[in-house]
C-alpha cells in the first residue's frame, strides 16, 4: 500500500471563476448583491464578523433534506423489492448533539465506532435501540457500557471480540442483538485508504470464516445474529461496487439461512458526493434502487427471502451541508513547471482539513466576500502550519486579484473536516456554526489558547511535585 497521497488531476480553469457550482456548493447557497456568498440565509462577510475563521459552516436544511431524501430513496427501493430498510447517520463524518438531533428527527438510526461517539449520541437524547455500535478494537469498557445503555446491535469485527460480547451480555442479563462484519473483497473504486473491503486491511473477518465465526455467535445464549455487515469504502459513486458485495454476502447469508433465519443485511455506507465539477456521483435514488434489485435478484436465485436491509451514510449526508470559511492571509506568485501558480495562504490548514494531505482529496475554493471580473489564476490553497504538505485545496481557478483580507469558501467540508481535526502547531479547533433560514448558531465551540494551555499539566497543575508518582 502506497503510503502517500495522490495528487489530484489538474482541471481546466472555469468559465467563470465566480460561479458556484450547484454539485459542489450547499442547495440554495448563492451570492447577494454584494457579490458576497450566502449559506442558509447567511452571508459569509456577517459570519466571519461574529464567529472569526476559519469557521465550519453547515446549512442545517440541507443536512436535514440530504438525511430525509436518502431514507425515502432506500425506503422506497426496499419496499420495490418486498423489505424494509434502517438507515444509520454514520457518525464518524461528523457527529455533535445538534447534528444527532437532526438525524433523529429526520428518521435515521445513528451508526458510532467508539464510546465517545456513543456518548454524544446517548447525550444527545439518540434512542439506545436505534444505535448500532462499531469498532475493530473496541474495550471490555465500550462493550460493557453499550449493552448496559441496551445499544441496538454490536457490529463484531473479530473472532474474539464473540466473546468478549457474549460474556458483557451475559454478565448484564441482557441478549445482545450482533452484526458480523466481514469481508466481501470487493475494492471500491475509490483511493486505496478509504477502500476496507479487501483483504489486506484490518476490519472484519475474511468471508469464507463467516460461517465458522457465526456458529460461535449463535453457540452463546446471550447473543442474538442478525446478520452479516459489510462496507466496502468510501467516496464511491455508483452501485456496482455495492451490488457485487451484496451477491457475495448473500451466497453466504443463504448458507446461514439454512440454519436459522437471518432477518437483516447491512452494506454500509460510502456514497460519494462531489467536490469539484469533475465529480459525478449517481443520485442517492439510483444507488438504492440498484443495491435493492440486485439484491433480489440474488436472494431470487439462492431461493432465500429478500433481508431487511441496513445501510450507513456519512459523507454523503453531512459533507455537501458543509464550508469552510478562511481569510486570505498572503498570496504569492511561485514559477512552477505548468507556469505561475498562486499560493494563497489561509488562516487554517491541515489541522481544520486533513483530507488533501492525507487522499490527496480535490476540493473547490471561491472568493467568498465579493465577486471580482479579473481572469482566473490557478490557486493552491494553503494553510499557516509548519509542513509545505499543509495544503486545503491542490488547485483551482479564482480571481488573480485575491488578496490579504479575503473570505475564502471552501466547498463540501461537512464530513471528514472537524471529525479529523487536530491542534497541530498548538492552532485551536474552529467553531462549527449551523446555519439556517438567515439565522446562525454555534453548535460546537471553538477552542482558545486558554483551552489548549489548560490541558498543559505542566502549566496548568502549579504544585507538580504532588502529582508525581513514586515507585
Ligand atoms: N460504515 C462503516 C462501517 C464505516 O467504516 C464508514 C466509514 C461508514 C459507514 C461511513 O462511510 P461514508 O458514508 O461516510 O463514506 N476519513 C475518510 C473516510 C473514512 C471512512 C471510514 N469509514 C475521508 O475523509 O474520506
Amino acid at each position: 500500500m502506497s503510503s502517500s497521497a495522490s495528487v489530484p488531476a489538474l482541471r481546466g480553469a472555469p468559465a467563470d471563476p465566480n460561479a458556484l457550482d450547484p454539485k459542489v456548493w450547499p442547495e440554495g447557497a448563492h451570492r447577494d448583491e454584494a457579490g458576497r456568498l450566502v449559506v442558509g440565509g447567511v452571508d459569509a462577510a456577517a459570519l466571519a464578523a461574529r464567529f472569526g475563521t476559519p469557521l465550519y459552516v453547515v446549512d442545517e436544511q440541507v443536512a436535514r433534506s440530504r438525511a430525509a431524501r436518502t431514507r425515502a430513496a432506500f425506503e422506497r427501493a426496499a419496499a420495490s423489492v418486498g423489505t424494509s430498510v434502517t438507515v444509520y447517520y454514520a457518525g464518524k463524518a461528523f457527529l455533535s448533539g445538534a447534528v444527532v438531533r437532526w438525524m433523529t428527527d429526520e428518521g435515521l438510526a445513528i451508526d458510532v465506532a467508539t464510546g465517545g461517539e456513543f456518548a454524544v449520541a446517548l447525550a444527545a437524547g439518540a434512542e439506545p435501540a436505534r444505535i448500532g455500535f462499531h469498532g475493530n478494537n473496541k474495550s471490555l469498557s465500550e462493550i460493557e457500557r453499550a449493552v448496559a445503555a441496551g445499544v441496538g446491535t454490536i457490529i463484531i469485527d473479530s473472532e474474539v471480540e464473540v466473546r468478549r460480547v457474549a460474556d458483557a451480555a451475559s454478565r448484564a442479563g441482557r441478549v445482545q442483538r450482533v452484526r458480523l462484519r466481514v469481508n466481501s473483497g470487493v475494492h471500491a473504486s475509490t483511493h486505496e485508504f478509504l477502500a476496507t473491503a479487501h483483504e489486506d486491511q484490518k476490519f472484519g473477518i475474511a468471508l469464507p470464516d463467516a460461517a465458522r465465526v457465526v456458529a460461535d455467535i449463535r453457540s452463546h445464549d446471550s447473543l442474538d445474529f442478525v446478520g452479516l455487515h459489510c462496507h466496502i469504502g468510501s467516496q464511491i459513486f455508483d452501485a456496482a461496487g455495492f451490488a457485487e458485495s451484496a451477491e457475495r454476502l448473500l451466497s453466504v447469508h443463504a448458507e446461514l439461512s439454512a440454519v436459522a433465519p437471518v432477518p437483516e443485511l447491512n452494506l454500509g455506507g460510502g456514497f460519494g458526493i462531489a467536490y469539484t465539477e469533475a465529480d459525478e456521483p449517481a443520485p442517492i435514488e439510483e444507488i438504492a434502487d440498484g443495491i435493492a434489485r440486485a439484491v433480489a435478484r440474488a436472494c431470487e436465485r439462492l431461493g432465500v427471502p429478500v433481508p431487511r436491509l441496513a445501510f450507513e451514510p456519512g459523507r454523503s449526508i453531512i459533507g455537501p451541508a458543509g464550508v469552510t470559511l478562511y481569510t486570505v492571509g498572503t498570496v504569492k506568485p511561485v514559477p512552477t513547471d505548468e507556469g505561475w501558480r498562486h499560493y494563497v495562504s489561509v488562516d487554517g490548514g491541515m489541522s481544520d482539513n486533513i483530507r488533501t494531505a492525507m487522499y490527496g482529496a480535490a476540493y473547490t475554493a471561491r472568493l467568498a466576500s465579493r465577486v471580482s471580473d479579473e481572469p482566473a489564476s490557478l490557486v493552491r490553497v494553503v494553510g499557516k502550519h509548519c509542513e509545505s504538505g499543509d495544503v486545503v485545496v491542490d488547485h483551482d481557478w479564482i480571481p488573480h486579484d485575491v488578496a490579504p483580507g479575503d473570505l475564502l469558501a471552501v466547498a463540501a467540508t461537512g464530513a471528514y473536516c472537524w471529525s479529523l481535526a487536530s491542534n497541530y502547531n498548538h492552532v485551536p479547533r474552529p467553531p462549527v456554526v449551523a446555519v439556517s433560514g438567515g439565522v446562525a448558531r454555534v453548535i460546537v465551540h471553538g477552542e482558545t489558547e486558554e483551552d489548549l494551555l489548560a490541558r498543559d499539566a505542566g502549566l496548568s497543575d502549579h504544585d507538580d511535585d504532588a502529582h508525581g508518582v513514586t515507585a
